[in-house]
């Protein structure tokens, strides 16, 4: 058996039992951490992870995870198996599911998919959420903003926010449709709380005004113009929002930032459950700025709502492709990526070494070993702890993580 041979296949475990001798900075956790099982790891022990739990016994300070790799190579097996293994320990989970296959996950969980697509049957409020949330301010923004493609002004900010506040002073439930009618027809309240005229707030929201009227009576109607459609229930242990009807009106960043928020906003306090909130294709997300924000505070606020944040790339310099070198979302999509403690890399090909070492840190013999990867095998970084596993999938699991029945037909 020779270095060069595949990591993490079964017949290969004798390879990595050496692997602190062949490549230095490897050693395996996998004892270390309470959590379901993922699969085995090299030294060939059940490797378990949860991230709370990782959070909980001191080896990562958030509990956000990157899951990074090669299209095929299980990244999304791997989420759906986590995810059902994480249920039955008594976590919740959210999905927002761009390519619309995570339905065999969900139905096998006892859940119904909640389909968006503009004139669909869901609608979704984004802004259903407690007023004191300061998120709803954000969300609002990075709606703009990313239909905008570009950072709102701060006057523009400031027309938005007691819009917002006008909006929450009406009878019933707040709607983005609400916060437009306030948005072009401030009140006298409004404008005197920032110290101006209601024309001259009208004039400095306009802008910001008619981009929203564009989203919500164009590519986001009938998905998040009202209160949440009766029978949608974002508070079950299952939540899978399949956005793939949406990834053709060119909103797609601003459907999955009002998704997310719907569905963190519906959370009811105390909640004692907590959320693993997985974005898969997150590139999708991250490549526009206002998202990208919107993602950025998600993170931050990671730890103080319970909420894991699962972010399902391909390649790393993918989020090069977030915008033009230097821009705001590649140094949000950056800046995210050094925050994340917990990273599963499957293969990636020698040209994303760069992008590994410089974004992750990764060392060259860990980029060499995330090279040689097979299908289903992984270098996990949780902290300090680095272990290689190959991930085992149960055959009640087989049924819904299976992505290539097309090629077998
Ligand atoms: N550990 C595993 N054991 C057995 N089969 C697996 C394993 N991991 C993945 N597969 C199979 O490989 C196929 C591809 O997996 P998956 O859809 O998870 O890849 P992916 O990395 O998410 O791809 P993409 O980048 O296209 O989203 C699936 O049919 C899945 O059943
Ligand atoms: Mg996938």
């Amino acid at each position: 058996m020779t270095r060069r041979a595949p990591i993490g296949a079964t017949t290969q475990l004798l390879t990595t039992r050496h692997a602190p001798a062949v490549a230095a900075g490897l050693h395996d956790a996998g004892g270390a951490v309470q959590g379901m099982v993922v699969g085995t790891c090299s030294l060939g022990g059940p490797y378990h992870f949860d991230p709370f739990d990782a959070y909980a016994e001191g080896l990562v300070t958030n509990p956000n995870v990157l899951v990074a790799g090669q299209v095929g190579r299980g990244k999304s097996a791997l989420v759906k198996c986590l995810l059902a293994r994480a249920l039955a320990a008594g976590r919740r989970c959210v999905v927002v599911d761009p390519k619309g296959e995570y339905t065999p996950f969900a139905e096998a969980m006892g859940a119904t998919p909640l389909v968006l697509v503009p004139g669909g049957k869901v609608r979704l409020n984004p802004l259903a959420g407690s007023r004191e949330d300061t998120d709803r301010e954000a969300l609002l923004g990075a709606l703009v903003a990313a239909g905008m493609e570009r950072r709102l002004e701060p006057s523009e900010r400031a027309a938005l926010e007691v819009a917002l506040l006008a909006a929450d002073g009406l009878a019933g439930e707040t709607t983005l449709c609400e916060v437009l009618d306030q948005l072009l027809s401030p009140s006298i309240a409004s404008a005197r709380s920032v110290g101006t005229t209601p024309e001259a707030l009208a004039a400095e929201g306009r802008t910001a005004a008619l981009e929203l009227r564009r989203l919500v009576l164009g590519e986001l109607r009938g998905m998040f113009d009202g209160p949440t459609s009766a029978g949608v229930d974002l508070d079950g242990d299952v939540v899978v929002l399949d956005v793939s009807g949406a990834m053709r009106t060119g909103a797609l960043p601003a459907v999955l930032s009002c998704a997310a928020a719907a569905i963190d906003a519906s959370r009811r306090q105390p909640r004692a459950a907590r959320t693993i909130l997985v974005l898969d294709e997150a590139w999708s997300l991250l490549a526009n700025e206002g998202a990208a924000r919107w993602l950025q505070s998600g993170f931050k606020l990671a730890r103080a709502r319970g909420v894991a944040h699962v972010l399902v790339l391909h390649r790393l310099s993918d989020l090069a492709a977030a915008g033009p070198d230097g821009s705001v979302q590649s140094s949000i999509a950056a800046g995210l990526l050094r925050d994340v403690e917990t990273s599963v890399l499957f293969a990636q090909p020698p040209s994303e070494a760069g992008a590994l070492a410089e974004l992750l840190g990764l060392t060259a013999t860990e980029c060499d070993v995330v090279g040689r990867l097979g299908r289903g095998a992984a270098l996990w970084r949780v902290g300090a702890a680095r272990s290689i596993v190959r991930h085992a999938v149960g055959p009640a699991e087989l049924a819904f993580v299976d992505t290539d029945q097309a090629m077998r037909g």
